[in-house]
């Protein structure tokens, strides 16, 4: 991949303090109930994360965690935002369901349109967006958590091209466990995670790929947050940051440990607002 230089554009986020997670019940393969979580320190890498974006020059705005929603931290889930329009999530468990409520009015309670959800879906779990490819183009994952109808309802709601792509791999439920927007136009995936038609599917749209492997994906190396420059990910996922910086990025490792206990890392904690 060429070395152009990787320029970082300034975000805005929504993240969920860990204060009430535990692993109180299986939902993905990455929750195991024998194994006591440490909330204390799931708090302080969660701390590290934010004052990590933020450093960086980012604004990031805070949800208040609810009693009852342990899952809640995984903030990414609650909604899909575009261009200051939001489609609103429909989580696929009873356990979560509530958690888009407490979205909802985040949103509605500030300027943004938005329009609540007929279909199952998780939000950017299952949807990113990637504003300079193609005019803006939405990639949408399906096959364990979001209903393949949500992928048109999110194409009426939002007015953007929405691809949808079919997960086969129960690790990699969510799409953003295989998948991460670099920038505007530049994707990594680890293909395996997809069906061998939407393996085709994404290399025919995206010839100059970061490729993961599946030891990358293991360790949550695709559930990255970037701001075009800059790539927060796991500390796991040390080779995957070498292939990164290959492509000319910088690397940026922060340790989410106690969070992958609920099968989440660093992009699974991180909403992105678009306006
Ligand atoms: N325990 C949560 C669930 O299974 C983890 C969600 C991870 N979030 C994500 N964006 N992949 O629903």
């Amino acid at each position: 991949m060429s070395q152009t230089e990787r320029l970082p554009r300034m975000r805005t986020y929504l993240m969920c303090p860990p204060d009430h997670f535990t692993v109180d019940y299986v939902i993905n393969p990455w929750m195991d109930v024998t194994v006591p979580v440490d909330a204390g320190l799931a708090g302080k890498q969660w701390t590290l994360l934010r004052d990590t974006l933020v450093d960086l020059g980012h604004t990031v705005h805070v949800l208040d965690a609810r009693p009852g929603l342990p899952d809640m931290v995984y903030a990414a889930n609650g909604a899909f935002s575009v261009d200051g329009t939001v489609y609103g999530a429909r989580f696929r468990y009873p356990q979560r369901t509530d958690e888009a409520e407490a979205h909802r009015l985040f949103y509605t309670a500030d300027t943004w349109s938005y329009a609540s959800p007929v279909h199952v879906n998780e939000g950017e779990g299952d949807f990113a967006y990637l504003p300079g490819a193609y005019g803006g183009m939405i990639l949408a994952g399906y096959g364990f958590r979001t209903d393949p109808a949500a992928h048109a309802e999110a194409q009426e709601v939002l007015g953007r091209p929405v691809v949808s792509l079919r997960l086969v791999d129960p690790a990699f439920y969510h799409l953003d466990t295989a998948l991460a927007a670099l920038d505007d136009r530049h994707v990594a995936y680890f293909p395996e995670a997809f069906s061998p038609a939407s393996q085709r599917v994404l290399a025919q749209l995206f010839p100059d790929a970061v490729l993961a492997d599946r030891a990358d994906a293991e360790a949550f190396a695709l559930n990255l947050v970037s701001d075009g420059r800059h790539v927060i990910l796991n500390t796991e996922a040390t080779a995957f940051g070498a292939k990164v910086r290959d492509a000319g990025y910088s690397p940026v490792h922060v340790d989410l440990g106690e969070l992958k206990r609920g099968g989440g890392s660093v992009k699974c904690v991180v909403a992105e607002l678009r306006r």
